[in-house]
Formats: structure tokens, sequence, C-alpha cells
């Protein structure tokens, strides 16, 4: 399990962004409930959170408050670490949780619940129950192409073929197996349920008790407790936890769902406390410049549009050949973005493949050609000023870009 786990890593997210070998796969409202989840989490109170089997960290990094990231692959907790450079990062097997009673106070785990057999489930709400009052699990939901329980193939994109246990869910009956809990989520894709414990610590598995007073697991530890990637201990981030957790995206489903994903409400929260995790959402959220800019529809449509005003351009200006061949070429850039395949590049770049790497990784790239644009802006104005000439248009631009830059950083700060 651990070599298939540590080969999948570099593609693990690829399941969820439906890139690779999931670009072809027919997944009805997948995406927008990949976003309806991630939102669905972030909504989620503010908590000291241990995600046991965190994976590449996709659904981790929604979590609000200081999070523990555990997971027995190394490669899996590399892109995790990556993605959150300040949680901490544990690896180690999740049965016995190598924690002390109340540690935490929810424990969080996605897609691992339903990869337990009979007997390790029964151990991890054991040991979920000991380590945290609070039990968060996100699973697989119900499909008419999957029995309930199952032994599947998995193929990677080396070719390699595992075998692997798998459960799928409805929200109410993944409520009654952790013993009587809410549905939180309940969508065509996914669900989510929680289960509250009393009492922290009441069932303790013997064998974790020696390690913690520095047994092999405290070796596994790779860093020691900091903040979570969101805001760890800043008040604005605390003060979230009086929220409702409901009180911004996806509204959670108590029923076994009538219509599949659960709607988004239309107006997020108002407490000024929630304005980290509203300016979050709505970077990796459910907004429409979030839908319009991930469709796989954007890159194309915004190549043609262009090569639309260039042909107007050069038609206006009594050129009409050079507008079509402007036209021809920003035609063939589309439909390169839009039957690319399995390009990661490409998807990342048209849209859809975007996920929070991507966006950093936009917004450094667009920092990158900002600064070499201005550059290059600067030094044609002292060329054409050296050569006697007054500078247009470099000097006007270059005000411009002054200008744009100062009123950017007086919104972003006003932003906050
Ligand atoms: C399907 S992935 C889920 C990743 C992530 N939680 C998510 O929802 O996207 C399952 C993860 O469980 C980890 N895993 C499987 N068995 C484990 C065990 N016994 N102890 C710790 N991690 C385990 C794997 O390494 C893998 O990262």
């Amino acid at each position: 399990m651990r070599e298939y786990y540590d080969r999948r890593a570099a593609e693990y997210d690829e399941w969820y962004m439906g890139t690779g070998l999931f670009a072809a796969r027919e997944r009805p409202g997948w995406h927008e409930e990949v976003a309806a989840l991630c939102d669905a989490i972030a909504a989620l109170p503010v908590k000291t959170t241990l995600d046991v089997a965190c994976g590449t960290g996709f659904l981790t990094r929604h979590l609000n408050g200081s999070v523990a990231c555990l997971d027995q692959s190394e490669r899996m907790l590399g892109i995790a670490a990556e993605r959150m450079p300040s949680a901490r990062i544990v690896r180690t097997e999740a049965l016995p949780l190598p924690f002390a009673d109340g540690a935490f106070e929810r424990v969080f785990t996605g897609h691992f619940y339903g990869h337990l057999r009979p007997g390790e489930r029964e151990q991890f709400l054991a040991e979920a129950a000991r380590v945290a009052a609070e039990l968060v699990v996100v699973d697989s939901r119900e499909r008419p192409d999957h029995a309930a329980e199952e032994e599947q193939e998995r193929i990677l994109n080396d070719g390699s073929v595992h075998r692997v246990f798998k459960r799928y869910f409805t929200g109410p009956g993944l409520a009654a197996e952790l013993g009587g809990g809410e549905v939180l989520f309940d969508g065509d894709w996914f669900v989510m349920a929680r289960r509250a414990t009393a009492v922290p610590g009441t069932r303790v598995a013997p064998s974790c008790q020696a390690d913690l007073t520095g047994g092999p697991c405290q070796a596994s530890f790779t860093s020691c407790r900091t903040t979570s990637a969101c805001c760890g201990t800043q008040p604005a981030c605390r003060r979230a936890s009086s929220r409702p957790p409901w009180g911004c995206r996806a509204r959670p489903s108590t029923r076994s769902r009538p219509g599949g994903t659960p709607p988004r409400s239309r107006s997020p929260s108002r407490s000024p406390a929630t304005s980290t995790a509203r300016w979050r959402t709505s970077f990796m959220g459910t907004t429409t410049m979030h839908r319009v800019f991930h469709s796989r529809w954007w890159m194309p449509a915004f190549s043609v549009g262009l090569g639309l005003a260039v042909l107007a351009a050069f038609w206006a200006g009594g050129d009409l050949g050079s507008g079509l061949w402007g036209l021809a070429v920003m035609t063939v850039l589309g439909a390169v973005f839009l039957f690319g395949g399995r390009s990661e590049t490409l998807s990342g770049l048209g849209g859809p493949g975007r996920d929070e790497r991507w966006e950093a990784i936009d917004i450094r790239a667009t920092a990158a050609t900002g600064f070499f644009l201005i550059t290059a802006l600067i030094g044609a104005f002292l060329w054409e000023v050296g050569h006697g000439r007054d500078g247009s248009p470099y000097g006007q631009l270059c005000a411009f870009a002054g200008i744009v830059y100062i009123a950017a950083v007086a919104f972003l700060r006003w932003r906050g």
C-alpha cells in the first residue's frame, strides 16, 4: 500500500483536477463539487486539527487553524509540506495514532476511512476519539457504477497495477457509522460527516502510550508544531471560530440527498472575523471569476477574442490580410488549449488544471513579466532620450505602469 501511494503521489491531484488519466472521465458536476467540498471544509470552525492520511494536502489546506498532517507516504507528505510550509508534518502509520489523549481538537480524514477493513475501522474510530473530541470524515459517495464495497484495480500513469479495497457511502450511512453524527456535506461525489465525542481519551489504544514518551513514532516527526497554512494564531483567525460552520458556501445536508450537490449560499458570512477565510475561499472557491477562469473554455475563448480584436484593428488600418493571419494564429492557439490533452502545463495555463500551486506559479510568472516589461520600457525611454528624442511613448507607458502599481498596492492594502 505504501508503494502504491508513493508512486501515486505525483499524479494524485489529477484525480481532483480531472487531468492526466482522469481527463477522459465523464464526471458531471465534479469540478463544482470539488470546489463546494473545499469551501465546506474551509467553513469548518477553526480548530487544532490532525489530518490523518492527508495525502498531498489537497483538502487539508482548506482547514482553518493549526494543522498537523499525518501520512505514511513520504512523497505524499513532500507535496503536502510544499503546499503548507508551516504545517506540522508527521510521517507514520495511522494505526495507532502517535499522540496523547486529547492532543487535538479535531481529527479530520479524507478518503482514508473508506479504505479501512473491518477491525481497522473500529480501531481508527477509537483512536480518533482518544486524540480529539471531534471527528470529521470525508469520503466518496455511493455511485450507481460502484458496489458499496469492492476490491478495485488501480492503474497509474506508469502502467503499474494495484489492488485497493474501497467503500462508498451515503451521508447518513457514514454519519451512522461514526457512531451517530451529522452529515455536513452530501453531494453526488463526496460525503462529509462529523461525529462529536463527549470526552476525548476515553478509549485509549495501549500500544500507543509508549510512543508518546519518545518512542519510535516521535522520531518520525519531521518538524514541530507551528501554525497552519491559513493564519494560525492570528486574532482574526481565532475570532473566526465564532462563525457558524455553514455561514459560507456549501450548506449542510442532513438527509439523504434529494438534490445531489448542495446549493451554495449566495450570501457569505458578514462577520469581519471571516475576512481571511472569505478571501481565501473566493480565491480558490466558487465565485463567478473562479468558474470562468477555471473553465476549459476560458483560454480558447480569450485567444479567439483577442484574434478578433487583432483582425478588427488591422482591418480598420486597411490591412485585412495581416488581421486574418493574426486571427488564424490566435485560433490555433485556442485550439491547442482546448484539445491539449493531458498536458499539465496546458491545463494549468488554460484554466481547468489550476490549483493553489498553479495560482502561485501564475502570480510569480505575472510579476516576472511585469518586472521585465517595465525594465524594457525604462531602457527604451532612456535610449530615446539619449538620442535626442522625447522618449514617447515609453515615458508615458512607464508613468502608466507606476500609477497602476501604486493603485494596486493601495487597493490590496485596503482589501487586507
Ligand atoms: C486516497 S489518499 C487520501 C488523501 C487525502 N486525505 C485526500 O482526501 O485527498 C489515502 C492516503 O492515505 C495514506 N495511508 C494509507 N494507509 C495509511 C496508513 N495506514 N497510515 C497512514 N497513512 C495511510 C496514503 O499514503 C494516502 O496518502
